[in-house]
């Protein structure tokens, strides 16, 4: 068959897979993703925990090796996440750092030392940023608080983030990425992004696109899609890309965990869900990229993400590919 980053190309659309430096170590997912992506992003490599896991000690090996074949196989690669906002998400010794008698200089300080060296290092090979990630409270629609927030102040610690991004990585595409998703259960989440979104741009902060990192499925009972579901899913798109914000999907998988046991089954679901869900999403001519966070189910996180598994202990089903590189109707 056509491999999918042909497709994507004649749509205008990069196309792309996350993969962690475990799953690199197998030929046959390599070849894989050699086939179909044109797009490599780093599942964990690049993240602040990996790149900087103790205060001013960067370790850029792992990430290095994986881009180094990305590029000998002609793709393109995304960095993420440049800073995660959730303070779960960040190392402890970032949340546990002494912010000193001058806590806002301190707290600017180590998010430029952060973003500039891993900027500088990547230099042109990264083409494209996910600069913040994940900054709203899905609950509240409010800004998430964590220690730079508590220093710097949110809004000001997100358009600061960007700002050093844009210093230090002038040529790149500078994302803000979330999961907000279309049901009802996410407005509050849709509307804080679109307001946060307003903000940067009233502020004039270098922000370029909006990520959507797609993680859809049925793991609630809000889940089901079609066509009346995503109209306010559209408003959302429409409201985003008014700001004059291109679109990517950042992170794209199904998550099937209350779809029927029977695995043709499944996977018929899945296609559907993904067929609502991306008819409506690629349908936006500013939607640039379509990456996947895994493309064979074995390689998925939500075989172990604690909110995912199914309540039969079935393995999920979540992507392109089966555990045998078989490819399943989602890649039809
Ligand atoms: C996930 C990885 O896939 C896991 O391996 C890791 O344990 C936790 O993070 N949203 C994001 C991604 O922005 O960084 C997350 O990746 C998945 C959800």
């Amino acid at each position: 068959p056509e491999a999918l980053r042909a497709i994507a190309q004649r749509k205008g659309l990069r196309f792309g897979n996350a993969i962690g430096a475990t799953r690199f170590q197998d030929p046959a997912y390599r070849a894989l993703m050699a086939r179909e992506c044109n797009v490599m992003v780093a599942e964990n490599e690049t993240k602040w925990q990996a790149v900087q896991a103790r205060p001013g000690k960067f370790t850029f090996a792992p990430a290095d090796r994986m881009f180094s074949w990305a590029r000998s196989q002609g793709m393109a690669v995304r960095g993420h996440t440049l800073v995660w906002q959730p303070a779960k998400w960040l190392p402890r010794w970032v949340n546990e750092h002494d912010f000193g008698a001058q806590p806002v200089r301190e707290a600017e300080r180590l998010l430029r030392e952060h973003i500039a060296t891993v900027c500088r290092h990547f230099g042109k090979d990264i083409y494209s940023y996910d600069v913040v990630n994940e900054a709203i409270e899905p609950a509240t629609g409010g800004l998430r608080r964590n220690v730079f927030t508590e220093r710097l102040g949110a809004v000001e610690q997100i358009d600061l983030a960007f700002r050093i991004a844009r210093e230090h990585a002038p040529h790149a595409q500078l994302v803000y990425n979330d999961y907000m998703r279309w049901d009802a259960g996410s407005a509050k989440h849709r509307a804080g992004v679109l307001e946060l979104l307003r903000a940067l741009k009233a502020r004039g902060t270098p922000v370029h696109a909006l990520g959507l990192q797609s993680h859809i499925g049925s793991w609630d009972e809000s889940a089901p899609a079609g066509a009346d579901a995503m109209t306010e899913w559209r408003r959302f798109l429409d409201e985003a890309t008014g700001m004059g914000l291109d679109l990517l999907i950042t992170e794209f998988d199904v998550n099937d965990r209350k779809l029927p046991a029977d695995a043709a089954l499944r996977d018929a679901g899945v296609a559907a869900l993904a067929r609502d869900y991306l008819d409506v999403t690629l349908s936006y001519p500013r939607t640039r990229d379509l990456v996947l966070w895994g493309m064979a189910d074995h390689a998925s996180w939500l075989q172990s993400w604690d909110e995912a598994p199914r309540l039969d202990g079935l393995p999920m089903r979540p992507t392109p590919y089966s555990a045998q590189l078989q490819a399943k109707p989602l890649r039809a």
